[in-house]
């Protein structure tokens, strides 16, 4: 390491000192510059690639290190070596909003994201979640049409209340989601103070085989607390990395934040005939049905050291799973699996998860992969390059594997879930409005909504906006429609009494 008063020599990419931090090789003082200025290319170079794609979706963000303590026994219900009572994991915690590009301001209403890479003797385990229970669609069929959706118009570029309204209000399962959004879960006070949800059912699998079907809820300690509208947008205006800047001072000064992880758990069989699908992830599970039951503590204590390396390269996937934890049927789980890496083949590059962040810092890797760009860690040269192989190669293991599944019997359709006696698109948002809502909460989302169809410019789209928000509950759709026409009555021209006079001259003969 070199001596503060002493500083290295700057050296080239391969480590060769160079002979200028600042000047260019030219022909003479004023001539030009030359292509052999090896120094000057890689400099160049190497900063016109300092960029790689954002992520598609969740592209602005930040992130911190911590542990996650299990301080309860869940054993009857995983195997899995992360929830074994008094086990400690390292973990990375990523908050991030899902529509706006990487500078967009933090405190624009949006869901927040809410993933988390759990570094187990196991291999790594991700929870890609939001702080929100639920999502706006039940296939992932329809998530790039979604998320176009809620970007930008392709001609001007800007984002358009039209195009949301229309992809949502087509789109009636949304409604529960959107009402989260739209409410004051679309803008969390800080990172630190909202709640985080696995938001799918996923399933777990004990020592004895057992599956259950779980839905995972990580209650902040520092509270569930939002922004009014007004202080959002201000803040928006005047520091658009408040979320990541309040994350990063608070663990930097030591106040460390943490979250109490509970379950739900279903039984297998009970999700054959209970009254909704449970595996639909635009429904939450009643707690008097399914109650909360706590597993341990997520604690962030330590900053990245280099946002870039360890934030921006960073790759949650929900298709990394652990012996005794599985995916379930729902069909956007499903096609996340497949989504996530993919994205990150090309976001970050085939090898991405030889990268120190992406790699298992608690387990080893043993397999027959190979080669790739950018290619770091390598088997020994004795190692086989094949399976099956007679001299000592790594064998898989259904055992360790600890994998779940499910019964499916059925010919290939495209088609919705099968319908269920409480399986409806509207009813759990209204309970959420009607129920959960303080009076408050509601004025909130009342005013809010009015902005939105304020901003919505095509009347079909508006009548529809109406409707939808009627279906979630009368009264609200009533007093959505009364607001607007107030509005537009208020906003429209007066026009003057036949015998009124309209200028002081009139008015004095
Ligand atoms: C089929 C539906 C979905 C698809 C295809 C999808 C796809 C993606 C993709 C491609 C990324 C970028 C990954 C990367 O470049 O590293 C991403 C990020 C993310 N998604 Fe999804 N997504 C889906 C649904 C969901 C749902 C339901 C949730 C939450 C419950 C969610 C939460 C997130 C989060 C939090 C991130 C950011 C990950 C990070 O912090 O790096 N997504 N999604």
């Amino acid at each position: 390491m070199s001596n503060p008063t002493t500083p290295p020599v700057t050296t080239t990419q391969t480590g060769t000192p160079v002979a200028s931090d600042a000047h260019s090789l030219t022909v003479g003082a004023d001539g030009a510059t030359v292509l052999h200025d090896r120094y000057l290319v890689e400099k160049l170079a190497q900063f016109n690639r300092e960029r790689i794609p954002e992520r598609i979706v969740h592209a602005k963000g930040g992130g911190a290190f911590g542990r996650f303590e299990a301080t309860h026994d869940v054993s009857a219900y995983t195997r899995a070596a992360v929830f074994q009572p008094g086990t400690e994991s390292e973990t990375l915690l990523r908050f991030s909003s899902v529509a706006g590009e990487q500078g967009s301001p933090d405190t624009w209403r949006d869901v927040r994201g809410f993933s988390l890479k759990f570094y187990t003797t196991e291999g790594n385990y991700d929870i890609v979640g939001n702080n929100t229970p639920v999502f706006f669609i039940r296939d992932g069929a329809k998530f790039p049409d979604f998320i176009h959706s809620q970007k930008r118009l392709p001609g001007s570029g800007l984002r358009d209340a039209d195009m949301q309204w229309d992809f949502w209000t087509l789109s009636p399962e949304s409604a529960h989601q959107v009402t989260y959004l739209m409410g004051d879960r679309g803008l969390p006070k800080s990172w630190r103070e909202m709640q985080g949800y696995g938001s799918h059912t996923y399933q777990w699998i004990n020592a004895e085989g057992e599956r259950f079907w779980v839905k995972y809820h990580f209650r902040s300690q520092q509270g569930d607390l939002h922004l009014d509208a007004e202080t959002a947008e201000a803040i928006a205006g005047a520091d658009a990395d408040f979320y990541r800047r309040d994350l990063y001072e608070a663990i930097e000064r030591g106040d460390h934040p943490k979250w109490d992880l509970f379950v739900q758990v279903m039984p297998y069989e009970d999700a054959k005939t209970y009254r909704f699908n449970p595996f639909d992830l635009t429904k939450v599970w009643p707690h008097a049905d399914y109650p909360l039951i706590p597993v341990g503590t997520l604690t962030l204590d330590r900053n990245p050291q280099n946002f870039f390396a360890e934030i921006e390269q960073a790759a949650f996937s929900p298709a990394n799973t652990v012996p005794g934890i599985a995916i379930s049927p729902d069909k956007m789980l499903m096609a996340r699996v497949f989504s996530y890496p993919d994205a990150q083949r090309y976001r970050v590059g085939t090898n991405y998860n030889q990268l120190p962040v992406n790699a298992p810092h608690a387990a080893s890797v043993h397999n027959y992969s190979q080669d790739g760009a950018a290619r770091y860690h390598f088997n020994a040269p004795s190692a086989p390059v094949y399976a099956p192989n007679s001299v000592g190669g790594p064998v898989a293991s259904a055992d360790a594997a600890g994998e779940g599944g499910w019964e499916a019997d059925g010919s290939l359709v495209r088609t919705a879930y099968t319908l269920r006696a409480d399986d409806s698109d509207f009813g759990q948002a209204g309970t959420l409005y009607r129920d959960v809502y303080s009076a408050e909460a509601k004025a909130r989302l009342l005013e809010t909504l009015s902005g939105q169809a304020n901003a919505i410019t095509v009347e079909a789209i508006r009548e529809r906006f109406f409707q939808y928000w009627t279906n979630v509950d009368a009264g609200l759709g009533a007093s959505l429609r009364e607001a607007y026409a107030a509005g537009v009555n208020a906003d429209a021209p007066q026009q003057p009494e036949a015998d009124e006079p309209e200028t002081a001259e009139e008015a004095a003969a």
